[in-house]
């Protein structure tokens, strides 16, 4: 975990440079695109610099470009440098490096991009003004003030801390649950791999426990008390049960106590009842608990596209969850489905599983009625479920219509596989609150919650956006219009993975 090279954060983009671009000579790191800033360096000093990188096989953008992955300053002073690199309209600024000469220097020394490291950062200040609490706060404790994509440098840590969370989830212990997802959720977002305690310094949301896990993982590359969870009886229980569709923690917890440890002893067990849910999770336990695909996904989403297009013609659909913040792979697809028609959205969901009935492809369908009703909102106690008209679907999936084919097992021959989706669909007006509700993550929504909440005065779910002090609901029609009303900088699908 230690010798992790520098994470090239745009590579899995597309770069419009790298089609066409000839191979250079000498180049040794392709994944890394240097642009030293003049401004401070000086003309000479820049093109000296420029030659020493090059000769020892680095690439060096003369242009400032969304090719550029690490971008080297000497003008220290992070606001001046800040507002220049704003004004210069890069799509992926954010997920670019901007980092002080310490990097480069330390580079050249070592002949090789050496990783990015928190004392190298030149760091954004733009969120300062909205945190009366400290100007040293470089980091926000909301995940909807920072900028989070599936490239996650402290796995090692974040997958710890959510063993803990887990685990205290089980035992309903909810302060210390959310803090470990808050702290993973902050790790998550950074550009760099932490590798001292030193480095999480300036970090928020980070406590004593976690500090303490930290410390540990990064002394013996694991956690004993995470060691002991993981081979713990009842956490191994629970999360085998919870993993069947239809099954909760309440349930697993009730089987636990019953006794039962393995999924034959349930099946077996004459005084449960499976209820129809938890029939059709067991049987299609292989397919479902195995990941779907991006193709898979695609896949799916001509399926609801067309069956929603033959109900009729001015249908909306839109992908939502995890691919829409483009994770390579999710335990579902979720879809926003509804027509402008006013009221045409509470009868389109039967409409469209009937069809998908006809085709012979639904293999379970629980159906959710709308129970929306403007005039009940805002409402001040959360709910975890919005009130939209929505259906938690397992379908058939075949394998001719995936391009590249299935994410099965090679000896599985049946040629389809069974797939969860999850369909919604809020009426046309509430489309972008529904939209960025779905979108997720979790951790995001949470935190989107929570700062409208205490920054703003405002309520927001997924029905609404509801200012406390003007006593009246904003208004949206996309996603930009809400983070505009809570005075956030738009952050794209893709960086909330929070
Ligand atoms: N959601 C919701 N109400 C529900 C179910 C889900 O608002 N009844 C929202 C959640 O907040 C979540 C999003 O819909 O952000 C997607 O949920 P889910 O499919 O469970 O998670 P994903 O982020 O898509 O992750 P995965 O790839 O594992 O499916
Ligand atoms: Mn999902
Ligand atoms: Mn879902």
């Amino acid at each position: 975990m230690f010798h992790t090279p520098i994470a090239p954060r745009v590579r899995k983009r597309s770069r419009p440079a790298e089609a066409g671009a000839p191979r250079r000579e000498g180049v040794k790191f392709e994944d890394v695109r240097l642009y030293l800033v003049e401004r401070k360096m000086g003309c000479s000093r820049r093109s000296f610099l420029t030659q020493l990188a090059r000769s020892k096989g680095f690439i060096v953008e003369d242009i400032l470009s969304d090719v550029v992955t690490h971008i080297v300053s000497e003008d220290t002073q992070a606001s001046s440098l800040w507002t220049w690199l704003k004004g210069c309209e890069l799509k992926n600024l954010p997920s670019v490096h901007v980092l002080d000469i310490s990097w480069f220097t330390d580079s050249m020394r070592e002949g090789r991009p050496v990783a990015v490291e928190t004392r190298h950062l030149i760091q954004v200040c733009d969120i300062l003004p909205t945190f009366p609490g400290g100007p040293t706060a470089t980091v926000s404790q909301y995940a909807c003030q920072r900028r989070t994509t599936t490239e996650n440098n402290n796995k090692i840590f974040t997958e710890a801390f959510e063993v803990l969370a887990e685990s205290y989830e089980f035992n309903e212990i909810e302060g210390p649950c959310l803090a470990f997802r808050r702290a993973g959720s902050v790790l998550k977002s950074l550009t760099f791999e932490v590798r001292s305690l030193g480095d999480t310094q300036d970090l928020p949301c980070l406590g004593e426990h976690t500090k303490e896990l930290i410390e540990e993982i990064l002394r013996h590359g694991r956690s004993f008390e995470v060691e002991k969870i993981l081979s713990d009886e009842r956490y191994q229980t629970l999360k085998l049960f919870t993993s069947v569709f239809g099954v909760g923690p309440k349930t697993a917890e009730k089987w636990y106590r019953r006794g039962l440890r393995s999924f034959s002893d349930v099946l077996t067990e004459p005084s449960i009842q499976l209820n129809r849910m938890q029939q059709t999770g067991f049987l299609h336990y292989e397919d479902i608990s195995r990941a779907v695909s991006k193709a898979e996904a695609r896949a799916l989403g001509n399926i609801i596209d067309e069956a929603v297009h033959a109900i009729t013609l001015d249908a909306v659909i839109a992908l939502t969850g995890g691919f829409r913040r483009g994770k390579e792979f999710g335990h579902d697809v979720d879809f926003i489905v509804t027509t402008p028609e006013p009221g045409r959205e509470r009868s389109l969901l039967p409409d469209v599983t009937d069809r998908l009935e006809q085709q012979g492809i639904l293999l379970y369908c629980d159906y959710q009625a709308s129970t929306f009703d403007m005039s009940k909102l805002p409402c001040h106690r959360f709910e975890a479920m919005d009130h939209f008209a929505k259906c938690f679907l397992i379908l058939r999936l075949e394998a001719s219509k995936v391009e590249g084919g299935l994410n099965s097992t090679e000896e599985d021959s049946r040629g389809w596989r069974a797939v969860r989706v999850d369909l919604v669909s809020p009426p046309m007006d509430r489309y972008a609150f529904a939209l960025l509700g779905w979108t997720g993550s979790r951790q995001f929504e949470r935190d989107l919650r929570r700062f409208a909440r205490l920054e703003r005065r405002m309520l927001l779910d997924n029905h609404i956006l509801y200012d406390k002090t003007k006593k009246e609901f904003l208004a949206a029609t996309t996603e930009k219009d809400i983070f505009a009303h809570l005075g956030l900088e738009y952050i794209e699908p893709w960086q909330r993975n929070a």
